[in-house]
């Protein structure tokens, strides 16, 4: 009997708990703002074959793959190389199965297929989206970028602080199972550093390019960091210009003039 009664108990507070959890203004606000990220035009894959053509790219690297599918296979360049280690994809049909921190390790040590003196003229890092680990693919990339080259980041914009949390294997946060990780910070970071430009494309949770290449719309932060604690809320208070966030048309239309 008193189990039975503790049974009914648990499920009312089940019950309670998600009712109220559901619709709690919180999780409605970031509910609506991961619907406004996701209309957002146009995805990676449009932003990375246009920086394919604006260099004439022969060379393209991507890190962190998941299924090639949805970008890998749609990137138009002569020569394309993958790194995965396959941590979200058993198939992991990439290059290099290894994590880019080996990669770079072995490229530099001419360990790999391909030469320690190859430039990549795009490299895509969407691998492990914490700050850390984004910080370590940047300066590893910048020593393999072409001059006039693209350094991509994924997921730099992140709508609400939810999306942006550290933990991607916790979906009951508002932001359920979107997750921007917290790439924004290395991006914000390197935004400060001497001889780097860089902008941040509003769509598809936020495409930063980084490049040594001042082209058009690229600047750079000037001065100590003002978001000293990388805290939420000052990005989100002037993330215009902390991520130097832009349309892509209107990118394009400034390239062009
Ligand atoms: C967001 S998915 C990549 C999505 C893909 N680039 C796309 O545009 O559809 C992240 C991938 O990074 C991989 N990954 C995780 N840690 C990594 C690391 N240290 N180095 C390289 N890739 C990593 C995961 O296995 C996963 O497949």
């Amino acid at each position: 009997m008193m189990f039975l009664k503790q049974y009914f108990v648990d499920l009312l507070n089940t019950y309670r708990i998600g009712k109220s959890v559901y619709s709690d203004a919180y999780f409605k606000r970031t509910a609506q703002l991961s619907v406004l990220e996701n209309l957002k035009k146009p995805r990676r894959t449009t932003i990375i074959n246009h920086l394919i053509t604006v260099v004439n790219a022969q060379n393209y690297l991507e890190i962190g793959v998941r299924d090639p599918g949805k970008n890998f296979n749609r990137i138009q360049c002569k020569n394309k190389f993958s790194v995965d280690p396959g941590i979200e994809f058993e198939d992991n049909p990439v290059d290099f199965k290894m994590t880019s921190d080996t990669f770079f390790k072995k490229l530099n040590n001419d360990e790999l297929e391909i030469k320690s003196n190859i430039k990549f003229d795009v490299i895509f890092i969407d691998g492990l989206h914490i700050s850390d680990q984004v910080e370590k693919d940047i300066l590893n990339s910048l020593n393999f970028i072409d001059d006039d080259g693209f350094i991509i980041l994924h997921d730099c914009n992140p709508p609400s602080e939810y999306h942006q949390r550290e933990t991607y294997n916790f979906m009951y946060s508002p932001a359920r199972n979107f997750w921007n990780g917290t790439t924004w910070k290395a991006l914000y970071k390197f935004r400060h550093a001497n001889g780097l430009y860089s902008i941040c494309f509003d769509c598809d949770w936020g495409v930063g390019v980084i490049s040594k290449k001042q082209y058009p719309g690229f600047n750079t932060l000037k001065g100590d960091i003002e978001n000293k604690f990388y805290e939420f809320s000052v990005l989100n208070e002037h993330r215009a210009q902390h991520l130097n966030l832009q349309s892509f048309e209107n990118w394009i239309t400034l390239l062009k003039d």
